[in-house]
């Protein structure tokens, strides 16, 4: 699938697209901080849930190394294909195609379970987190992160979405950082069975493409791709216009300054 998006090609799918530009901008970035709170030991097994394409499984496969054990779990077959695609044949990881809510994978296979940017996705939160904690052995531990609230540059977009596009697309962007209150994080933890609860919500600064380019990546890197593909190209033209003359105050060097407050959960079963 190519789309011709004013002389830009996006060429691929939204999972190929997200591992092309969301990872490098902003992905990756997270995935290096919430690594390095999981403190993954040589010989540990690690679960990673709602993986992607895998930029956070990757890394804990390097940490645990060959005594360790990594499996990446995720609902959307092209994302996998994508992780599996990513990773070096050297590298050992199993990939599960399932939902968060119902893993095939049997009790306390785990000594860590990550999950970076997922949660608000999952339909059922306290059931997914009572599967991560089922998982997990006793004393092991999970880790996640996700990100809000909403920052302005998103809420532009979303508005203009909304406008431009329809009511459908602007909900994706208020889902993406729909789960980020600490203390409601940090109940739906417990009420999952979770001990020894702690959860942080710190700004972290990210440096994204210029504005259109940012634009009509993420748009294609998510499933906002569909709708916005088949919107009337006046209605895209005038999104682009809309967007990118409210992000100028946002512009440093060409690229645009995004700050996102990330909440990070830590527990343990
Ligand atoms: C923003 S991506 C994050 C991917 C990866 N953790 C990362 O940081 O790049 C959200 C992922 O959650 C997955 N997801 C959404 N609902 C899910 C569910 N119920 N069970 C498993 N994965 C789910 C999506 O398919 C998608 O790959």
């Amino acid at each position: 699938m190519t789309q011709q998006i004013y002389g830009k090609s996006y060429e691929g799918t939204a999972a190929e697209n997200y591992q092309r530009f969301f990872v490098p901008s902003i992905g990756a970035p997270v995935a290096d901080d919430l690594i390095g709170v999981a403190g993954l030991q040589p010989g540990e097994r690690v679960l990673d849930v709602a993986c992607g394409t895998g930029v956070v499984t990757r890394r804990a496969a390097d940490r645990v190394g060959a005594d360790g054990r990594v499996a990446g779990l995720d609902v959307n077959p092209g994302m996998l294909a994508v992780a599996r695609s990513q990773t070096p044949p050297d590298m050992s990881i199993e990939w599960y195609e399932a939902r968060a809510e119902a893993m095939p994978i049997p009790d306390e296979a785990f000594d860590v379970v990550l999950c970076q940017m997922g949660l608000q996705f999952v339909a059922d939160r306290h059931a997914a987190l009572q599967e991560m904690r089922r998982v997990l052995v006793a004393g092991g531990r999970a880790i996640l992160a996700v990100p809000g609230p909403t920052p302005q540059i998103f809420a532009i977009m979303r508005d203009a979405l909304a406008g431009h596009i329809g009511p459908k697309a602007a909900l994706f962007v208020d889902l993406v950082f729909s789960m980020h209150d600490v203390g409601e994080l940090r109940e739906l933890m417990r009420s999952a069975g979770f001990e020894k609860v702690d959860v942080q919500a710190k700004p972290k600064a990210f440096r994204l493409p210029a504005p259109a380019d940012f634009l009509w990546q993420y748009i294609q890197s998510t499933p906002l791709a569909e709708a916005v593909n088949q919107a009337d190209p006046a209605r895209r033209h005038a999104l682009e216009e809309d967007v990118c003359a409210q992000w100028q105050r946002f512009a440093v060097d060409g690229g645009l300054a995004l700050q996102v407050n990330m909440t990070t959960a830590t527990a343990r079963k």
